[in-house]
């Protein structure tokens, strides 16, 4: 019998402060992290650097065939160049929703991600996470926010990076992001039957850290 490896598994919209809260659990608990989104998000961003359609599912896979992808400490690395911060941009998270409706692709990185699966344990995030890449996890979140929120911190994280934006385009940008990635057909962000909604309009990223660290470890002294 393998041995039991705990997930804490966190979906939700763009911007909902997602990635802060399960990088920071992640290093509360010393377990491993995955950001599911920037592997879309390192897909479109080859794709691009090779004048390959976003719509083009047999081209994204070969792309998908050749890419070198890594995570080392808090660097994204394709083909060992640090592209961290140059996916982080809007674009290239409109860019990961549209690579991330293609079935065959979807399909391709699964195995990829629950590679993640390792003791002492995993917390992954992104939008299919409960549902479809670790249905099995104990501890399910949904961590979410108003829009007007979600578009405030978004734009106020890359005015602070030098970004020229403006908030309503910034708030038109997330509507569209959220449209794409809660009707597509395959693996929806959805909030599943046994995920917990946090919502964080109200609720500072640490006190987030601490619920949900709370109840991991209530699941744990119990199990
Ligand atoms: O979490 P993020 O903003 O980095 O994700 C970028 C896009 O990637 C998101 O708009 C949809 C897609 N994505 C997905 O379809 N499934 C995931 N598990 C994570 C991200």
């Amino acid at each position: 019998m393998t041995s039991h490896i705990p997930i804490i598994a966190i979906d939700g919209p763009s911007a909902s402060g997602k990635g802060t809260v399960a990088k920071l659990i992640a290093k509360k608990l010393g377990f491993h992290y995955l950001d599911s989104g920037s592997i879309y998000r390192t897909i479109g961003y080859a794709a691009h650097m090779q004048n390959i359609p976003l719509n083009n599912e047999a081209l994204l896979l070969k792309v998908l065939e050749n890419i070198d992808l890594s995570f080392k400490n808090d660097q994204i690395l394709l083909d060992s160049k640090d592209i961290s911060e140059a996916i982080r941009t809007e674009k290239s998270g409109q860019g990961a929703s549209e690579v991330a409706v293609h079935k065959a692709l979807r399909e391709a990185i699964l195995g990829f991600q629950r590679n993640f699966e390792k003791s002492p344990g995993l917390v992954a995030e992104g939008r299919d996470m409960t549902s479809v890449v670790f249905p099995h996890a104990e501890i399910k979140i949904f961590l979410t926010a108003s829009v007007q929120i979600r578009a405030e911190r978004r734009y106020k994280q890359l005015i602070s990076k030098g970004n020229p934006v403006n908030i309503h385009s910034v708030l038109n940008e997330i509507v569209l992001r959220d449209k794409r990635d809660l009707q597509r057909a395959l693996s929806p962000l959805l909030k599943t039957k046994d995920a917990i909604e946090i919502d964080t309009d109200k609720l500072s990223i640490s006190d987030a850290v601490d619920n949900i660290a709370h109840l991991f470890s209530l699941r744990y002294q119990t199990s």
